[in-house]
């Protein structure tokens, strides 16, 4: 489909203006929804078709559709931002859209055309541009594309129809204590991912499988899980919903930024390779290598590692002050966000909030 045309069915009860003001003021994370949607049908034999921007509200789905019996679900997160020149941009959705179609090929569903994905965005933050957080904050839109199969029947085999959806929440920061350091919890009961699974795919399946995990790390008072990876239950992967950093060295002398290599089983997060540029040009050694969960408890607790910090697009990056484990707990440095993690955080949150060049190209105006 060249030129996509999108429908337009305005919602006849939008959220009063006052209400939308407040929750615009303190949106949290995923609380609240904006007035619209995109969907999108897609089925065999007519591909993708009837794209349009219709009122939020509940999908309406025969209890036998196949997504409700095996999971054959993915989906995205993306954030748009208010720029100081009144424009909405959004960060590198070109990647998005391409990890949007290879979660597809992996799930066996239909990929959505790149053009569709960001044909998308823009329909959704033109009808509801009233809902954008203004320039200058930590808020921002987060826009969460998802496909659903929607074939009905019970037979175990990739579907012939699915639904294509965008919805936007307008947010603030992912977790409640903002961007204080978070506690992680060093998992080695559970694993996220393995080779030749669904891991490096973006599908609901691998959240559903990390739920207890997480609230083993809850009872422990950790905010997120750090997995190892399922063969030799050694390296560190990543967590549940974002991928980790290491720095080593400090002060005056070299700065060595580490992230676990793409192993397969890992999500190839947009933050995760946007921080690999950004901190070369920071002037850090960066390194993508097998990091052991010994590595990180030994270095964490003999000063080698200095800093920790988990990056994705819900959390942008955020501190690890300690890892806490079956067999006891370490606190990185001081616990505090250290210089690296904040120097990265400014210049990447500059870029996208317009602050900063974007000599990358990374934004797109919605
Ligand atoms: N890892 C997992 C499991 C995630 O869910 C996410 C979030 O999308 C990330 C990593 C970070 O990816 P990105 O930086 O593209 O948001
Ligand atoms: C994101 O960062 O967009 C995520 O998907 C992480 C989590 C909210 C699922």
């Amino acid at each position: 489909m060249s030129a996509p045309h999108f429908a337009r069915i305005p919602n006849p009860a939008p959220v009063p203006e006052a209400r939308r003001a407040e929750i615009v003021a303190n949106p949290g994370f995923g609380r609240y929804f904006t007035d619209h949607m995109v969907t999108i049908r897609w089925k065999q034999g007519e591909g993708w078709h009837d794209p349009a921007v219709v009122p939020y509200g509940p999908l309406t789905l025969d209890p036998a559709s196949m997504v409700l019996h095996y999971g054959q679900e993915i989906f995205e997160g993306l954030k748009a931002y208010q720029q100081p020149d009144g424009s909405v941009a959004s960060f590198r959705p070109e990647a998005n859209a391409a990890r949007f179609r290879s979660s597809a090929v992996r799930l066996g569903m239909a990929p959505l055309p790149d053009d569709l994905f960001l044909a998308s965005l823009s329909e959704l933050i033109d009808v509801d541009r009233a809902w954008m957080p203004p320039a200058g904050g930590e808020e921002s839109m987060y826009l969460r594309p998802f496909m659903i199969a929607t074939e009905v029947g019970l037979g175990v085999r990739p579907a012939s129809e699915y639904l294509y959806a965008l919805i936007a929440s307008p947010a603030g920061a992912y977790f409640p204590g903002g961007v204080r350091p978070v506690d992680v919890w060093l998992c080695t009961d559970y694993t996220r991912a393995a080779i030749g699974g669904t891991g490096a795919a973006k599908c609901g399946g691998n959240y559903a499988a990390s739920l207890l995990p997480q609230a083993q790390a809850a009872e422990h008072g950790c905010a997120q899980v750090a997995y190892l990876d399922a063969a030799e239950r050694k390296w560190v992967e990543e967590m549940g919903g974002m991928n980790l950093f290491y720095v080593f060295g400090s002060g005056d002398g070299p700065v060595e930024v580490v992230t676990p290599e793409l192993s397969g089983s890992i999500l190839p997060g947009i933050t995760r390779d946007s921080l690999l540029v950004l901190a070369k040009e920071l002037g850090c050694q960066v390194t993508e290598r097998k990091i052991s969960a010994q590595e990180w408890l030994e270095g964490a607790a003999d000063g080698r590692i200095s800093e920790v910090f988990a990056c994705g697009t819900a959390a942008v990056i955020t501190p690890v002050g300690r890892v806490k484990h079956n067999d006891g707990e370490v606190t990185v440095a001081d616990g505090e966000p250290g210089p690296v993690t904040t120097r990265l955080r400014n210049l990447l949150t500059a870029i996208q909030r317009g602050g900063a060049p974007d000599t990358h190209s990374w934004m797109r105006t919605l």
